[in-house]
């Protein structure tokens, strides 16, 4: 494999090219637009956005003002279960061009499986027509397990996915659902990169950070994004500082080695709990009705709300 650089990409099963290192904006209402052409003028070339973000005009925005050709920027949108469905994801996708104020979508995803199983197959149908129409170029989902990924291919649409987007860092690996994702050609994209810079002082980023270069200036949060690179991820790190903006894609020219790398895939913490949501809206913390407390399993919380993970059954 050549060394990768800045401009890495992978080809995705549509056909088009998805640029390896990804830029998040989750929870950037007001400085969206200047972290993205911060990160464009970085060399950046793939923002990753969501309806439920509130910040798509931004993104738009700032794609429209950076001066860098459109086709040479990746950007994406997702739709969240609570406007699943068919009509309502063709009308979806249409709002999300207009508030971006772009003529197409690179990506747009079923931002997560909670809609059930007749809604998410439903929006599914929806994207696969809106890429036939030319307004979207791929297709995929997010936080889908392997039962939802099975159900889904299943189906044989004409167009696959192309991505499954999940939390995934050196301690929540979901290994059976990355693995499953590679058997089917369906690339990964780390959400939560940095772990949303929670173990940012665990030892082994601090002693890898201090020694896995010849310079000692490499950081806890390049160590996570080396790592999710090395393991063939696509990280989506989000930040709204210029500075480490421009960190989170100093990334090349060295790497972790083999022994570096097998030391933090032994840090997974993900296997406790397998990808299957049960429910949503109970905050972190909240006792059950056993006395219970809902635990932060396999996936994120959308608007303080956790998703609960279960091992076994799907929804
Ligand atoms: N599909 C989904 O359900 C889903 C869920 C969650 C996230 N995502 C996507 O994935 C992206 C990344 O996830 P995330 O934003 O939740 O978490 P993250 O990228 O793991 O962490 C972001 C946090 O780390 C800080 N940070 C960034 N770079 C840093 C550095 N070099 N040193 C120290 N701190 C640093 C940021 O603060 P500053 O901004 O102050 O730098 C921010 O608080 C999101 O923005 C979104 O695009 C998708």
């Amino acid at each position: 494999m050549p060394p990768l650089t800045l401009q890495s990409s992978v080809l995705l099963s549509s056909g088009h090219t998805l640029p390896l290192l990804g830029f998040g904006v989750y929870q950037n209402r007001t400085e969206c637009y200047s972290a993205c052409l911060a990160a464009l003028k970085t060399g950046y070339r793939h923002i990753d956005c969501a309806q439920i973000y509130l910040n798509e005009a931004e993104v738009g925005r700032a794609v429209r003002d950076s001066g860098i050709r459109r086709e040479e920027i990746f950007v994406t949108s997702k739709i969240v279960s609570k406007n699943h469905g068919y009509e309502s994801t063709l009308k979806g996708v249409e709002e999300s061009l207009e508030r971006m104020g772009l003529d197409y979508i690179d990506l747009f995803l079923i931002h997560d499986p909670l809609s059930g199983s007749r809604k998410r197959i439903e929006t599914y149908r929806a994207l696969v027509e809106k890429v036939q129409e030319g307004k979207l170029r791929s297709i995929g989902v997010s936080n889908f397990g392997v039962k939802h990924l099975q159900e889904l291919l299943a189906q044989h649409f004409p167009i696959p996915p192309a991505v499954n987007q999940i939390e995934i860092h050196p301690f929540c690996q979901l290994v059976d659902i990355t693995t499953y994702c590679r058997e089917n050609n369906i690339v990964i994209q780390a959400y939560c990169p940095l772990t949303r810079s929670l173990h940012f002082t665990h030892p082994l980023l601090q002693r890898l950070s201090h020694h896995s270069r010849s310079t000692p200036s490499v950081t806890p949060a390049q160590i996570l994004l080396r790592w999710s690179l090395q393991k063939g991820f696509v990280p989506l790190p989000k930040s709204t500082s210029p500075s480490r903006i421009a960190e989170n894609a100093d990334l090349y020219g060295w790497e972790l080695s083999e022994e570096e790398m097998t030391e933090l895939d032994g840090l997974d913490e993900s296997q406790v709990e397998r990808m299957i949501p049960v429910e949503v809206g109970k905050k972190k913390g909240e006792k059950k009705a056993g006395g219970e407390k809902w635990k932060r399993g396999g996936s994120v919380s959308w608007g303080g709300s956790v998703v609960d993970w279960r091992e076994g059954d799907g929804l």
